[in-house]
């Protein structure tokens, strides 16, 4: 008797945001429309005002705002109880401006993902965030910039790069500019990425167990 294959097993994704969560609406919109075949779970916030946690209600998935406020014993253990409440396979940094900790970073090793707005190693690291990465690319005179995708670890914008996507600097470009090319190109690689992982085609090593 021939023996029913398993489908392969759809990855659970929570997302950590402080903003606007634009990323984390591209990757809501890429599942919606199967375009990208994952199954986003939850949405958690340091700031009770990112227009991330909006969107996270809207899509009808858990939406939190824990932070060294609301939790000022137990944030870590309170964020690593939901994500294993959701069993998270994966998780997706879309702008978040804090540091997870410790021991997420340990029970999730390999698992987790970050989207910067430039070509790392450049321009990243601590306090390179927001109009500040943009502004530090055109003040070099850089020909291109660009987004990574990369896997965290403890420190800012260090960890392995999984995938980037290059543009070229425009004659007159203003970070301003600059910014809303990249963002663009973040929405795109950053599903394009996941799809990656979710075929098997991008292997983690953090999800094989
Ligand atoms: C993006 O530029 C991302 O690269 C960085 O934070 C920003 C978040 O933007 N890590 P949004 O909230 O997804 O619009």
């Amino acid at each position: 008797m021939s023996q029913m294959s398993q489908p392969p097993k759809q990855l659970k994704l929570a997302f950590f945001a402080s903003g606007n969560g634009s990323n984390l609406q591209a990757i809501l919109d890429a599942c919606a429309s199967s375009e990208l075949d994952m199954s986003p779970q939850v949405v958690i916030s340091n700031n009770s005002k990112a227009y991330a946690l909006t969107r996270g209600q809207l899509a009808g998935i858990g939406s939190h705002h824990f932070s060294s406020k609301t939790h000022p014993h137990n944030l870590d253990q309170t964020i690593l109880n939901t994500l294993l409440e959701h069993s998270v396979d994966l998780i997706v940094l879309v702008g978040y401006m804090k540091k997870l900790g410790d021991e997420i970073l340990e029970r999730f090793r390999g698992r987790v993902l970050n989207i910067h707005p430039a070509l790392l190693p450049e321009f990243g690291g601590h306090g390179m965030y927001g109009l500040k990465v943009h502004q530090a690319v055109v003040a070099a005179g850089a020909t291109h910039s660009g987004a990574t995708v990369h896997l965290v670890d403890s420190e800012y914008d260090t960890g392995p790069i999984l995938s980037q996507a290059r543009i070229p600097l425009s004659s007159g470009e203003t970070p301003e500019s600059l910014a809303a090319k990249v963002l663009a190109l973040e929405h795109r690689l950053l599903v394009e990425t996941l799809q990656k992982i979710a075929s098997g085609e991008l292997e983690l090593e953090g999800l094989k167990t």
